[in-house]
Parts: structure tokens; C-alpha cells; sequence
């Protein structure tokens, strides 16, 4: 039985699997949709969210399956004083698999190493965020065609964005990746996450300049400033604008850069720029249940 908590726990060859699975189900839905019938997805979300839940709900409905659980912590006996551990070995008696979000980084973890059904993690604080991950290489794959040979920049607040943890750790696995990494100071790339860059003697220029290095990049992958892990109501606010997307700043752009962003989004992209055909960011929304689809089949090993 397998989980995943860290996108590391999947190797390339595995990667590409699923990129072969989601596109296979993108193209051929109806030979899915009773792939995981009498299965059951238990989503236990101790944290907000929109994407990750309802594209896996979707993810486990479209797969034939059935799904249950509770989509904010004061509404499961956590809120009791139940343990992480606790709540896992429950739920493992009433589901198949398990997705869950948690505040606290290792919480899916604790839950994988008490659950007798695998565990998927759905985001842990600021650690990790690995279905982004695979909902983003799926997204890069199928709007570049390739996942090396790419220069990408990641913007914003790079310190507590555990998708974009979870991203570099992935692209930083595959042949000539250039890692651009735009944001204030006092949102760098925490040292845990740049020292997997530097032991493997990557490619990557830090700087709070996003004009600057527009020209260059294939992809920019924009991220929200987190609101919710300051401790700070002012230091966030004086942050949380640093960079907006405008129009007027992709005049020097590729033509076929692709604008990526996890979402949600608060203010760091004009709404305007979802009318150019450079924004991907809703077909990544789309992407996260296909490539969510594969990945329950892979963890359930169904044919
Ligand atoms: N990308 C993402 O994790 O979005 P949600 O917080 O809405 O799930």
C-alpha cells in the first residue's frame, strides 16, 4: 500500500505514468467511469479550500466511486481534541483512501504512518503540496510538450508557497531547468528548499526584479502572498502587493510563455490577462482532477 505525501515519493518514470493516465482519461472519459465503483474518497480538510477538494470529489464521482468527509476542521471531532493519528485510523475504516489538507506540516504524514488505507497529502502548512505538483506538470507537459529544457520563473512570496516547494523539487529532477526566483527579500526560498538546488548544482538567479527577467522565461508560475502564514497583519500588508501582473508588464514576454498561478488568486494577476491565450491558470484548475483521477487509480492499483 502506498501513499503520497512528498512528490518525491514518485519517481520520473511514475510521473510520466500519470501524464500518460490524465491524458488518456482526457481523451477517453467514458472507459473510467466505473473504474472505482463501491470505492469511497474520504477528504478530510482541516483547512480551506476550493480546487484540491472539489477536484478530488469530482476526481473519485467521475472514476464511478463515492465520496465522504468534512471540509473544515470545527465541523470533525478535531475540534474535540482528537489526534491526527486518531482521526486517521477512523477514517480508515470507512474509506478506501484518504485525502487531507492540514495546517500543521507532517500532519499527512502522521496520518499515512496510522491509516491502513493510503494517504494522499492535499497541502501540509507551508511544507508541501504535491497534487499541485503533478496538476502542474501535467499542465507544463501539455502546453510545452516537454518538462526539460525550460527556464521558469516562480514569483511572489516564495517562502511559505508549498506548491512552489513542491514544484522546484520536482522540475529539479529533469535536464536543464533554469530556476528564476522573483520575490521581496523577506519572502526568499526557504535554504532547505535552495539547498536541493545548489547539492545538485542547478541553474538559478534570485532577484526582486519580475521586468527584469520577463524576456527569458518559458513559464511564470505567479503565487499568492499568504495571508494566512503571517504573524504579522502588517507585515503582510505591506507585502502582499509586491507583484501584480499587468498587461503592460508581458510586453517583453515570450509569445508562448505560459502564466501558471496555483490559485486562488487574490490580486496578483489582472483580470485582464484571462483573456490572453498565454494564462493557464484555469486549465490547471481543470488538469488537478484529471491528473487526481490517475493518481487515485494508481493508489487504489486499479487496471
Ligand atoms: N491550489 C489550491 O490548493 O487551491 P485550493 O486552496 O482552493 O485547494
Amino acid at each position: 500500500m502506498r501513499s503520497l505525501i512528498d512528490i518525491l515519493d514518485l519517481n520520473t518514470d511514475e510521473i510520466s505514468q500519470l501524464i500518460d493516465k490524465a491524458n488518456d482519461i482526457i481523451a477517453n472519459p467514458a472507459k473510467y467511469c466505473e473504474k472505482c465503483k463501491g470505492k469511497k474518497l474520504a477528504t478530510l480538510f482541516f483547512e480551506p479550500s476550493t480546487r484540491t477538494r472539489l477536484s478530488f470529489e469530482a476526481a473519485m464521482y467521475e472514476l464511478g466511486g463515492n465520496v465522504l468527509g468534512f471540509s473544515a476542521a470545527q465541523n470533525s471531532s478535531a475540534a474535540k481534541g482528537e489526534s491526527v493519528a486518531d482521526t486517521a485510523k477512523t477514517t480508515s475504516c470507512y474509506a478506501d483512501i484518504i485525502a487531507m489538507r492540514h495546517p500543521k506540516e507532517g500532519a499527512p504524514l502522521v496520518a499515512a504512518m496510522n491509516s491502513s488505507v493510503p494517504v494522499i497529502n492535499a497541502g501540509d502548512g507551508g511544507h508541501n503540496h504535491p497534487t499541485q505538483t503533478l496538476t502542474d506538470l501535467l499542465t507544463i507537459y501539455r502546453e510545452k510538450g516537454r518538462l526539460d529544457n525550460l527556464t521558469v520563473g516562480f514569483c511572489g512570496d516564495l517562502k511559505f508557497g508549498r506548491t512552489v516547494h513542491s514544484l522546484i523539487s520536482a522540475l529539479s529532477r529533469y535536464q536543464n531547468i533554469k530556476f528564476v526566483l522573483v520575490s521581496p527579500e523577506e519572502l526568499k526560498l526557504p535554504s532547505y528548499v535552495k539547498d536541493v538546488l545548489k547539492a545538485k548544482n542547478l541553474e538559478f538567479v534570485q532577484t526582486t526584479d519580475l521586468d527584469s527577467v520577463m524576456p527569458e522565461l518559458d513559464i511564470l508560475y505567479m503565487t499568492r502572498v499568504q495571508r494566512e502564514r503571517f504573524f504579522n497583519e502588517e507585515d503582510y500588508l505591506r507585502l502582499k502587493d509586491s507583484y501584480i501582473l499587468y498587461t503592460e508588464r508581458l510586453i517583453n514576454a515570450k509569445s508562448d510563455l505560459a502564466i501558471m498561478h496555483p490559485l486562488p488568486r487574490v490580486n496578483e494577476i489582472s483580470v485582464a490577462i484571462d483573456e490572453d491565450p498565454r494564462a493557464c491558470y484555469f486549465k490547471q484548475v481543470l488538469n488537478g482532477k484529471f491528473i487526481r483521477m490517475a493518481l487515485i487509480l494508481m493508489l487504489l492499483e486499479v487496471e
